[in-house]
């Protein structure tokens, strides 16, 4: 296991100390998504992912998703683990490439109907950053092909499929894939990265515009956020933490919940965006928040930072510190259960009767092993953390693991392994780690 000598890491979760029970009819899940699982690179098109996988360098260990977890030929195998697991939702993605082209929906439909017979409630997110490699997001009628895409998918799989969530992580795809060029399509525009963000939120709206023309009734969206932890009282470090909140948190939040952008950042993208906000806050039945860490924000120092090893650049108007004194999980990302009951709390105090339900539709930590008492250690802080913020009135309806299966890791290829499964690079082969038997035991107290 690779770990510092003298780097705390979590303790274990203290036996006879249950998990609290959550309210009745509260969802459990785990997530997944196409690129990072499936494989069968070869029986769709390419997506930006494969031609930025192709480039030299790109991912750090060299590898590709081209067979991943060749999840597409052992799905079944796959849904077994997740009945096993006594799970109710699987999250999973449709690839955009693969449902254009011939053959790519009968994958759906096949693992759909393995979910409902195994009793498990399928929940596909319908972009999670594999875009058709001819797309842009930098271009407007990408959210119209989206949505005309999704009415597609709806269509033949709203028969059995109840719970949708349209777009995964706009903001992570906007700022490491279009301003900083480290995710796909690689691009480092900065603040030009701007109108990918709005394309994207706009593509959100027309898709729930599209999912309620087919009939659903439970939709969602999968935003990544975290509390902004100013490194100081100092007051240039708690306007640098503002900033950092709005670029991150409000930017990809406000439009969806309270239907206009923060602090004028609407009068920097593109087109008509008032009336494109009518759009993008096409009501929500309830508000997907991926929570792995809080950021520790400084005002900024000159030279570039490290930041979740993305290296950020020179002249942005903030700078990316350590939180010290927590453990880390083997991405360095720290370990801090509280900022999930921080963020939700506050999410409730700054949006009030707005914020819809929420639903945690990712949390999860790398850690190698299969006997990975981190990585039990690391789930048990955070449901007790979100059993905190139940307790204190934020109404939260879910709780999804990331993720069932050690999975290609968008530029860390496979070094980083998230899953409650282990999946040999070599074989294949799976095998259910101490935390997945964990987690079922833990469903099982639950129901
Ligand atoms: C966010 C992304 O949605 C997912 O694809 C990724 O693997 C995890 N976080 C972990 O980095």
């Amino acid at each position: 296991m690779a770990t510092d000598a003298g780097t705390p890491r979590p303790a274990a979760p203290s036996p006879g100390a249950p998990v609290p029970r959550f309210p009745d009819g509260f969802l459990w899940g785990v997530s997944t998504s196409a690129h990072q699982i499936e494989g069968a690179a070869g029986q769709r098109e390419a997506s930006v992912w494969d031609v930025f996988t192709a480039e030299p360098g790109r991912v750090k260990d060299g590898s590709t998703a081209a067979v991943a977890c060749d999840h597409y030929h052992r799905y079944a195998e796959d849904v077994a683990l997740l009945a096993g697991l006594g799970v109710d939702a699987y999250r999973f993605s449709v690839s955009w490439p693969r449902v254009n082209s011939p053959g790519g929906l009968d994958f759906y439909d096949r693992l759909v109907d393995e979910l409902c017979a195994a009793g498990v409630r399928p929940v596909p997110t319908l972009f999670h950053w594999d875009l058709p490699a001819s797309l842009d997001w930098l271009r407007r009628d990408t959210a119209e092909r989206f949505a005309a895409y999704v009415a597609v998918v709806a269509e033949r799989l709203g028969d059995r499929v109840g719970t949708w969530i349209t777009l995964n992580e706009p903001a992570e795809h906007t700022l490491l894939g279009h301003a900083l060029g480290v995710h796909a399509p690689g691009r480092q525009l900065l603040f030009d990265a701007l109108p990918a963000a709005h394309h994207q939120l706009l593509a959100h709206g027309l898709a729930v515009r599209a999912l309620r023309a087919a009939g659903a009734t439970d939709i969602g969206i999968a935003n990544s956020h975290g509390p902004t932890w100013p490194a100081s009282g100092d007051p240039a470090d708690t306007e640098a933490a503002g900033f950092h909140d709005l670029l991150l948190n409000r930017l990809f939040a406000e439009p969806v919940i309270l239907g206009q952008y923060p602090q004028g950042m609407g009068a920097l993208m593109p087109g008509d965006v008032e009336t494109d906000l009518l759009v993008i806050a096409e009501p929500v039945d309830w508000y997907g928040v991926n929570y792995y860490a809080p950021t520790r924000v400084g005002a900024p120092r000159g030279g570039a930072t490290e930041y979740g090893g993305v290296t950020l650049p020179a002249g942005l108007p903030f700078s990316v510190r350590e939180i010290e004194g927590r453990p880390v999980t083997d991405f360095g990302w720290p370990v801090v259960p509280e900022g999930l009951t921080q963020l939700l709390t506050g999410f409730r105090d700054r949006y009030g009767d707005r914020l819809p339900p929420v639903v945690i539709t990712e949390n999860g930590c790398s850690y190698e092993g299969l006997d990975d008492q981190e990585r039990i250690a690391y789930l048990d802080g955070h449901i007790r953390a979100l059993h905190t913020a139940v307790t204190a009135g934020v109404d939260v309806r879910g709780y999804f693991v990331w993720s069932l299966l050690d999975n290609f890791e968008w530029a860390e290829g496979y070094a980083r392994r998230f899953g409650l499964v282990h999946v040999d690079r070599e074989t294949l082969r799976r095998t259910p780690k101490a935390s997945y038997h964990w987690f079922r035991d833990l469903l099982r107290a639950q129901r």
